[in-house]
C-alpha cells in the first residue's frame, strides 16, 4: 500500500529555529497526525540543509570546523522538533553519507544522459559571502547580503538543462492542477516558466563545503541541487547501489505533498520536477506553499532583534496552545502577523474559556449528579447533526491542508455547545430532572468525545487528557482509526459499560498578560 509521504523543507543550519520554521513543521505534523489518525500509513520527513559557503562561514565565525558546527546545530533542530511533539519518521541531513552517495549518483547519471553538461558561469561575486548574484539582485550595485563591493568573476561550471523542460513543466501544471497549491499561487509559476527557462548552474569550484562531483572533484554540487535530492534519498532511491532502490521506494515515492514557504515554491515547482523528469521518476502530487509570518507588523530578522523563539512560546503557553494558535490565526497559505498579545487572547478566550470550560462544566456536573457514570446519550446528537457529513467536511478540510477551516468548524461546534449549556442551565436542575440532565450532559459528552478526535492532530497532549477525563480507555491516537471510520459511517462509538468521567484541574489555566518589556 502506498504510504502518505509528506515533507518539510530542509532547514539551513546557519541559524536556529524560529516561529516561521516551527510553523511549517507543525503544519506538516498536524497533517501527518491526521493521516495516521484516519488509518493511513505515513512517512513524514524533515531535516537540515548543511552545505554551502554560508554554512562554512557560520562555522568559521564560531571557530568550529563545518563538521563540528553542523553536528551541533542539527542536534538543536532535532531537539526542538522532538520537544514540540513533532512526529517525524526520518530526519535527514544533507551532510550524511547516505545522501552524498545519492547526489553523486544523480549527478553522474544526468551527466551521462546529457542533461548535465560543462560550461562556464559568469556573475557578480561577493568575496565576503562567497556567493554569486545576478546584476538584478544587487542593491546599489553592491552585495545584497552584506553591502560590500562585488566583482565580475567567471568559473567553470556544470549546467542542468532546465530549458529543455519548459514545455513538459507547463504540461504538468496544466494536467495536474493540484501540483501548484494553493491555486492562487499557480499563475506566478506558470508565467515564470512561460517567460523562458535558462539552464541552471549546478556546480561550484569556489565552495569546498559541499558534495564533490565524483568525476571532477574540483567541483562541488550547488546547494539547491544537492538539497532537493534529499526527498528521494530518504525514500530509499538507489540506496542499494548500482542504481537499485530499496524496496520501500515503491511504497513511498512519489511524495504526496511537499510543504514549503512561499519563497521557495519556485525551487520546488520548477527545478525539482525538472530534475525528476530528467531522472525518469514520478512527480510529487502536490507542492503547497504557505505564507510568511511577520512579527508585530515587521519582517522577522536577527538584526532587528525581533526573532521569536518557538521554544519560548511553547514553554510559556504549552506546546498544544502554541500549535493551535499558529494554525488558527491565519489561513494556511496566507501571510500572517504574530504577536504574543494575539496568542494570549486566543489562549484565554478560545482554549481556557471555551474548550476548557466546556470540559470542566460537563465533567463536574456528571460527577456531581451521576457519580461520574457517563450518562447514556440520545441516539442522535443534535449538536453534532449529521455526524458522517460533519466528519467528511473535517476530513476534506484536513486533506486540503485548510487547517484554519478545520479549526473554524471545530470552534463553531464548541461555541454552539457552550451556548446550549448556558441555555439549559443544567446546574439549576434538581434531582427530579434526571432525564433532562441525562439528555443535556449526554449531548455534551458526545461533542467532547468527537472534539477530542478532531482536535487531536493540533493538540495531541490536551486531547489525550480530555479523553482520560471522559473515561475513555485507550489513547485518542490508538482509537483514532476505528473512530474515524465509525464517524464517517455516521456512528458514534458506544460508551463502554461502567465508563466513568473524572474531574481534574483546568485544561488551560487562564493567563495574565506578560509583563511589558
Ligand atoms: N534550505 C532551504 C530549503 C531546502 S528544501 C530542499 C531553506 N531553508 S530555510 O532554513 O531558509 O527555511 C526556509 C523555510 O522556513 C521556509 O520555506 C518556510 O517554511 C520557513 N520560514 C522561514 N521564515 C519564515 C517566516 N517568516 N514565516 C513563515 N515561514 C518561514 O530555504
Amino acid at each position: 500500500m502506498k504510504a502518505f509521504y509528506l515533507t518539510t523543507p530542509l532547514y539551513y543550519v546557519n541559524d536556529v529555529p524560529h516561529i516561521g520554521h516551527a510553523y511549517t513543521t507543525i503544519a506538516a505534523d498536524v497533517l501527518a497526525r491526521w493521516k495516521r489518525l484516519s488509518g493511513q500509513k505515513v512517512f513524514f520527513l524533515t531535516g537540515t540543509d548543511e552545505h554551502g559557503a554560508k554554512i562554512a562561514k557560520a562555522a568559521e565565525d564560531t571557530k568550529q570546523t563545518p563538521r563540528e558546527f553542523v553536528d551541533r546545530i542539527a542536534g538543536e533542530w532535532k531537539r526542538t522538533w522532538n520537544a514540540m511533539g513533532v512526529t517525524f519518521d526520518d530526519f535527514i541531513r544533507t551532510s550524511e553519507p547516505r545522501h552524498q552517495k545519492v547526489v553523486q549518483w544523480v549527478f553522474e547519471k544526468l551527466k551521462a544522459s546529457g542533461d548535465i553538461y560543462k560550461g562556464s558561469y559568469e556573475g557578480m561575486y561577493c568575496l565576503h559571502d562567497e556567493a554569486y548574484f545576478t546584476e538584478s539582485e544587487l542593491v546599489d550595485k553592491k552585495c545584497p547580503t552584506c553591502g560590500r563591493d562585488v566583482q565580475k568573476l567567471k568559473e567553470d561550471s556544470y549546467f542542468f538543462k532546465l530549458s529543455k523542460y519548459e514545455q513538459p513543466l507547463l504540461d504538468l501544471y496544466a494536467a495536474h492542477l493540484e501540483f501548484l497549491s494553493p491555486k492562487f499561487r499557480a499563475s506566478e509559476i506558470v508565467n515564470f516558466v512561460k517567460s523562458g527557462l535558462k539552464d541552471l548552474s549546478v556546480s561550484r569550484t569556489r565552495v569546498s563545503w559541499g558534495v564533490p562531483i565524483s568525476s571532477d572533484p574540483s567541483h562541488t554540487v550547488y546547494v539547491w541541487f544537492d538539497a532537493l535530492i534529499n526527498y528521494i534519498t530518504a525514500a530509499g532511491y538507489v540506496e542499494l547501489g548500482d542504481g537499485k532502490s530499496a524496496p520501500r521506494f515503491e511504497e513511498l515515492w512519489p511524495a504526496d505533498v511537499h510543504i514549503v514557504g512561499k519563497e521557495i515554491f519556485r525551487f520546488h515547482t520548477v527545478i525539482w520536477p525538472a530534475m525528476l523528469m530528467a531522472l525518469g521518476l514520478k512527480l510529487p502530487t502536490k507542492v503547497f506553499a504557505h505564507g510568511w509570518w511577520t512579527v508585530e507588523g515587521t519582517k522577522m530578522s536577527k538584526s532587528l532583534g525581533n526573532v521569536v523563539d518557538p521554544n519560548k512560546m511553547s514553554a510559556d503557553y504549552g506546546n498544544d496552545a502554541f500549535r493551535y494558535f499558529l494554525l488558527r490565526e491565519v489561513g494556511f497559505g496566507s501571510d500572517g502577523d504574530f504577536s504574543e498579545k494575539a496568542l494570549l487572547g486566543r489562549y484565554n478566550s478560545e482554549l481556557a474559556n471555551n474548550l476548557g470550560n466546556l470540559l470542566s462544566r460537563t465533567t463536574t456536573l456528571i460527577v456531581k449528579n451521576f457519580d461520574g457514570a457517563a450518562p447514556k446519550p440520545a441516539a442522535a446528537s443534535f449538536l453534532l447533526g449529521d455526524v458522517a457529513d460533519l466528519t467528511r467536511t473535517v476530513a476534506a478540510q484536513y486533506d486540503a491542508l485548510a487547517f484554519g477551516d478545520v479549526l473554524e468548524t471545530i470552534f463553531g461546534l464548541m461555541v454552539r455547545t457552550n451556548k446550549f449549556i448556558d441555555d439549559k442551565a443544567p446546574w439549576k436542575m434538581g434531582p427530579d430532572q434526571k432525564d433532562e440532565l441525562t439528555l443535556v450532559l449526554g449531548e455534551c459528552v458526545q461533542v467532547l468525545r468527537v472534539l477530542s478526535i478532531f482536535l487531536n492532530p493540533f493538540m495531541p497532549e490536551k486531547t489525550e487528557e480530555m479523553w482520560k477525563r471522559l473515561g475513555e480507555g485507550e489513547s485518542v491516537a490508538g482509537c483514532g482509526p476505528a473512530w474515524v471510520q465509525e464517524l464517517l459511517a455516521g456512528r458514534i462509538p458506544e460508551y463502554s459499560p461502567g465508563q466513568r468521567v473524572i474531574k481534574g484541574d483546568p485544561l488551560f489555566l487562564r493567563k495574565a498578560a506578560p509583563a511589558a518589556k
